[in-house]
């Protein structure tokens, strides 16, 4: 059976312990910019976040020519069994693509905006594509008209590369996603915490614990 994973993007390891400790946690998917904000040592983040989560946790290579991204890419592949490499969509990362794919390092294809774009990173054998659907909507393009393109081209030729809702910003996203049958969805904590938000919910479970309370029952 399959089922919509749940990614966390961060590199911040306590949001990342809270939602694994719910059990709802399948991988995390880290960028530059998040691991700029820890303040700390690459290595000793993304060491520490696979020492929490078993699945897979995407660490971004830095360089923009192939033998860099190759040779950062077999580094931090050596951290941890569970690391993915992330690789941006240039020419140079797609060549890279093929060559970590020869050598079985999985890669996130990421920064892809296009249907094309996925197609080209399919090509080279990347395990996962990741379509930024909340960068898209910033610039008044529907993001998720992207995911389901790469979605029909992607079944059309069988490629096995899967998709990652990346760049969600919220509840809509992560609903959008899961309707079109992407694989996985990657928020940010402040996005998975809004999935529980009901109004309905709250109100319906004050009133509950109220009678209860009023009527002096005990389970324990
Ligand atoms: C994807 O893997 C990126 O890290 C991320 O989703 C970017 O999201 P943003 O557009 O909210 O920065």
């Amino acid at each position: 059976m399959s089922f919509v994973k749940f990614f966390l993007d961060t590199a911040n390891v306590e949001e990342i312990r809270k939602v694994a400790e719910m059990g709802l946690l399948d991988g995390v998917t880290t960028n530059p910019s998040h691991a700029a904000k820890t303040g700390r040592p690459f290595k000793e983040v993304v060491t520490e976040i696979c020492g929490i989560c078993s699945g897979p946790v995407s660490a971004e290579s830095i360089s923009t020519d192939t033998e860099g991204m190759l040779a950062e890419a077999r580094e931090v592949c050596s951290w941890a069994p569970n690391v993915v490499v992330k690789i941006p969509l240039i020419p140079e990362g797609i060549k890279a693509v093929r060559i970590l794919a020869e050598e079985g390092i999985k890669t996130n294809v990421t920064l892809c905006f296009s249907p094309t774009q996925a197609l080209l990173a399919a090509k080279a054998g990347a395990t996962y594509i990741s379509p930024f659907v909340g960068r898209l909507d910033d610039i008044s393009t529907t993001g998720m008209d992207l995911v389901r393109e790469i979605a029909q081209i992607y079944d059309n030729y069988a490629y096995d590369t899967e998709i990652i809702v990346a760049s969600a910003r919220g509840p809509q996203h992560v609903r959008e996603a899961a309707l079109t049958g992407a694989d996985i969805v990657t928020m940010p904590y402040d996005a998975f915490t809004k999935l529980f938000n009901h109004p309905l919910t709250e109100v319906g479970l004050e009133k509950f614990l109220a009678d209860w309370n009023a009527a002096g029952l005990q389970i324990l």
